[in-house]
């Protein structure tokens, strides 16, 4: 029984029957690689210059082959999609970590003021949904505590509560804050 299909995927190139019959195209989807006859209207319709990789939405009629059990999929329509609808969705961006050691050495050294200046220094730069402050083990250097790790990884230690507004700003300068987050 025929019936419609509407499916959406990269263009991967057309198929040539006998090195000039334009016969149909194959198309890249969720589903993997789809052989799509085109009709002849369409076929006189053409242009040729598709390219490889851009999307398109094929719809047109899917016959099932009785005797093989193949579905055959005939294009009526070939539409270009717009390259906002093509792009895929990009994961979520995963925070930056300020990582702070939160051990007693670290601690008695004056780790909980560093991590309350580095709260405040994310609030007043707006970044407190971008940047996290990550409590962590020790990290062996417990004599020259507190300890933090910024997002880029650069250690530093014996750092003071006094210091993180110089720092922040250096990791993360106000007139960057837009291309940062
Ligand atoms: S307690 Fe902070 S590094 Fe060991």
């Amino acid at each position: 029984m025929d019936s419609e299909f509407s499916i959406e995927g990269r263009f991967l190139g057309f198929v040539i029957k006998d090195g000039y019959k334009l016969k149909g195209l194959r198309l890249g989807t969720a589903e993997g690689e789809q052989y799509i006859k085109l009709s002849k209207e369409l076929r006189a319709l053409l242009r040729w210059d598709l390219t490889p990789g851009d999307w398109f939405a094929v719809a047109g009629e899917k016959t099932l082959d009785r005797k093989t059990g193949e579905i055959k999929l005939k294009a009526y329509r070939i539409t270009p999609l717009a390259p906002k609808q093509t792009e895929t969705v990009k994961p979520a961006k995963t925070k930056a970590s300020i990582l702070v050691c939160q051990k007693s050495d670290c601690m008695k050294r004056g780790g909980r003021a560093v991590c309350q200046a580095i709260e405040e220094s994310l609030c007043d730069r707006g970044l407190e949904n971008q940047v996290t402050i990550k409590g962590t083990g020790c990290m062996k250097n417990c004599k020259a505590g507190p300890n933090i790790v910024m997002p880029n990884k650069t250690r530093y230690c014996q750092i003071d509560a006094q210091d993180i507004p110089a720092l922040m700003e250096k990791h993360f300068p106000r007139e960057k804050i837009k291309t940062l987050v």
